[in-house]
């Protein structure tokens, strides 16, 4: 309560060490965006680099991962990158379960389990992206498709000093420019604040909204109240339109 609603920059596989220099430079130069409510889910490639190279600029904002291992102690997994070593370079965040690792990756639920465990142990918060593509949407059948990819965190303990973000993004409004109406938005929200406390028993958790958030629809979507902040994907590569979205975010608190 009484802290701005979190903005995470999820920027997929895109950027360059020079695009990194250039935004990062007016991303800390910024009072809106180099605050500790915004977050940036680089390639886990870059989270060092910017880690190292903004800490004597004494970078406010924070880093997440896109990914992490289901591997939790160091040892023979090529290629593979723990929750400890994301720590260790100075991420506070991993996403999971996003729709393109679902359907490019075949990830499932025991993977799934697996990243949040071990981002947990590590002190990495996790951000477990559900949603439902369009049919079920159109079937009235996705308050049973949501409730399912929410089951996984039954077995899941969060310890009290931990904390545990959901991210409602529905497959059809992904990268569509198509959003949700407000009401169906909050809706969905309610729906997973009450599963979450009624049937898991989970009281420290924030449910973010993302699908083709812009600068044009951002400030309407977090005047919902249950929206603790916003997922953006297109949107958070184009500096000057983040910047907004992180300016109606300094606006809106939780
Ligand atoms: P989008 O992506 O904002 O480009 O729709 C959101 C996401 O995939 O996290």
């Amino acid at each position: 309560m009484g802290n701005s609603k979190l903005i995470i920059a999820n920027w997929k596989m895109n950027g360059n060490i020079s695009k990194i220099n250039n935004d990062f430079m007016a991303y800390i130069n910024n009072s809106y965006t180099n605050q500790p409510n915004v977050i940036f889910a680089l390639p886990s490639i870059y989270l060092a680099y910017v880690n190292q190279n903004l800490i004597k600029h004494n970078h406010q904002f924070k880093l997440a991962a896109q990914d992490v291992s289901t591997f939790q102690i160091s040892g023979a997994f090529t290629g593979e990158v723990s929750a400890e070593m994301l720590k260790d370079c100075g991420t506070s965040f991993a996403l999971v379960g996003h729709s393109e690792r679902r359907t490019l990756l075949h990830e499932t639920d025991d993977i799934f389990y697996k990243k949040i465990a071990n981002l947990i142990k590590a002190q990495v918060t996790p951000i477990f992206c559900i949603g439902e593509p369009a049919n079920q949407r159109q079937q009235a059948s996705y308050i049973q498709f949501i409730t399912k990819q929410l089951a996984l965190l039954k077995g899941i303990v969060l310890p009290a000093s931990s904390r545990l973000i959901i991210a409602y993004e529905p497959i059809w409004a992904i990268g569509s420019g198509m959003i949700p109406t407000l009401e169906q938005i909050k809706e969905m929200v309610e729906y997973i604040a009450n599963y979450l406390t009624k049937q898991l028993g989970i009281n420290n958790f924030d449910i973010l909204y993302g699908g083709s958030v812009s600068a044009d629809n951002a400030q309407q979507i977090l005047s919902i109240n249950r929206v603790a902040g916003l997922l953006v994907g297109g949107a958070s590569l184009k500096v000057p339109e983040f910047t907004n979205i992180c300016r109606f975010a300094a606006a809106s608190m939780n």
